[in-house]
């Protein structure tokens, strides 16, 4: 899993930084490839010569050469990576990545780098468990990257807590874990509904609701860093996709989502339900911006959308799985379980407005998954990228 792979390793200002040579090592065992770049202060702990020696690469710590002024390009860098590991990852560093502080080219390179970023921390067990430095964990982890939380032990001050950098075999077992996974939907093509619909009033006014389509980008991106081909039918929203295998088709109404999602199906392996479909839609549309006139009153008649879900459930092969989502105010698990049977899903995703840090407009979610069995799971609030895993791992148990 990790031959060949391009692997960044920051190495920071702690005493567990001896371990980053045991690293290097175990990586370039497997055949990876790995770049060390080291903070000043890391430059303290362990020389750069120990670590050019075991990666047979000169070390970057600098933005140029103080010799000959040759630049060190940190965005090419950032670019030429399959993977970011910092290991150890000091308080200081990780509050630096949180927010962004580059003042030195492991910031700086963290900055530029497309590829997925694992962060090992290391300090002592105050500092671990002081509200900045989890803060500041929890934001990293709402930018996607991945904790490998430390470990319980004997730290450097000779308390003993939580602090001790995980060690170097389990690390390398998370990255050829993490590879391993960049497979898994690999030759299968998932499609994703995002997002809100809006339905026409008249030229300048729509009936919509809160959705973000957080849910669903998140979903689409967690897909296709498994390998898949993602089509992502979105709602009117104004988030970007990151991966080049989404495909994202852009449409507004609940009509052109359900032309959309029924011509994208047929083709598909599974389909993610994720957006919020209005119900209902005016029966006609304005031309022309409808005027107030001095009128108190004023009704809209509405008439009923196709349900996307219930069509897709309906023409579902036995091949084919399809995932919907419920959020609901009450009755939650009795609601979820009438729409998992009625629309033909193999899982549904629910969730409820009554829990805090769950729904539309926030970074988080709080889920259970419901499936066809009757199982039922539930998950802690996380981030929507670490639920948009929860949900993608199930789909995987379920398509392989
Ligand atoms: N859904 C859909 N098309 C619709 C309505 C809903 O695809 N026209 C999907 C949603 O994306 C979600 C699931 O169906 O995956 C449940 O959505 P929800 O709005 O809760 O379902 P409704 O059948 O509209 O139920 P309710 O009675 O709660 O309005």
């Amino acid at each position: 899993m990790l031959k060949n792979k391009k692997i960044i390793l920051g190495i920071t200002g702690s005493i567990a930084a001896y371990k980053a040579a045991y690293l290097i090592r175990a990586l370039v065992k497997k055949g990876a490839e790995v770049q060390v770049v080291i903070t000043p202060a890391g430059k303290e702990f362990i020389t750069p010569l120990t670590l050019s020696t075991l990666s047979n690469k000169p070390v970057i710590s600098e933005f140029f050469s103080n010799r000959d002024g040759a630049w060190n390009s940190h965005v090419d860098l950032g670019l030429w990576a399959d993977a970011m590991l910092v290991a150890p990852a000091t308080a200081s560093t990780i509050a630096k990545m949180a927010n962004g502080v580059a003042d030195n080219m492991l910031i700086t390179t963290y900055l530029s780098c497309k590829a997925p970023v694992f962060i090992a921390p290391a300090m002592d067990l105050d500092m671990f468990a002081h509200p900045a430095t989890q803060q500041n964990l929890e934001k990293l982890r709402s930018f996607g990257n991945q904790i490998i939380e430390p470990a319980e032990g004997e730290l450097a001050s000779h308390l003993i807590g939580k602090g001790r950098m995980e060690e170097p075999d389990i690390i390398v077992q998370r990255l050829e874990n993490f590879f391993a996974s960049q497979t898994e939907l690999q030759k299968k093509k998932i499609l994703i509904t995002a997002g809100p619909t809006y339905e026409k009033i008249d030229p300048v006014r729509f009936i919509g609701n809160y959705s973000s389509g957080k849910m669903g980008f998140a979903l689409a991106e967690a897909c296709a860093g498994k390998g898949a081909e993602v089509i992502l039918i979105a709602g009117p929203v104004s988030l970007k996709t990151q991966h080049p295998n989404i495909r994202r088709i852009n449409v507004e109404s609940a009509e052109e989502m359900y032309q959309a999602a029924v011509r994208e199906f047929a083709e598909s392996d599974a389909a993610i339900l994720c957006a919020a479909v209005a119900d209902y839609r005016p029966e006609t549309v304005s031309q022309d911006k409808i005027k107030r006139e001095n009128k108190e009153e004023m009704t809209l008649h509405l008439v009923a959308n196709k349900d996307i879900a219930a069509s897709l459930g309906a023409t579902k092969r036995s091949n084919q799985l399809l995932v919907g989502f419920a959020l609901e105010t009450s009755n939650e698990l009795t609601h979820a379980a009438d729409k998992l049977k009625r629309k033909n899903f193999d899982f549904i995703v629910l969730n409820s407005l009554r829990d805090p840090g769950a729904g539309f407009q926030v970074d988080t979610n709080k889920i259970v998954i419901l499936d066809a069995k009757g199982d039922a799971i539930s998950y802690l609030v996380k981030s929507k990228q670490e639920v948009a895993l929860d949900i993608v791992n199930k789909l995987v148990t379920l398509l392989q």
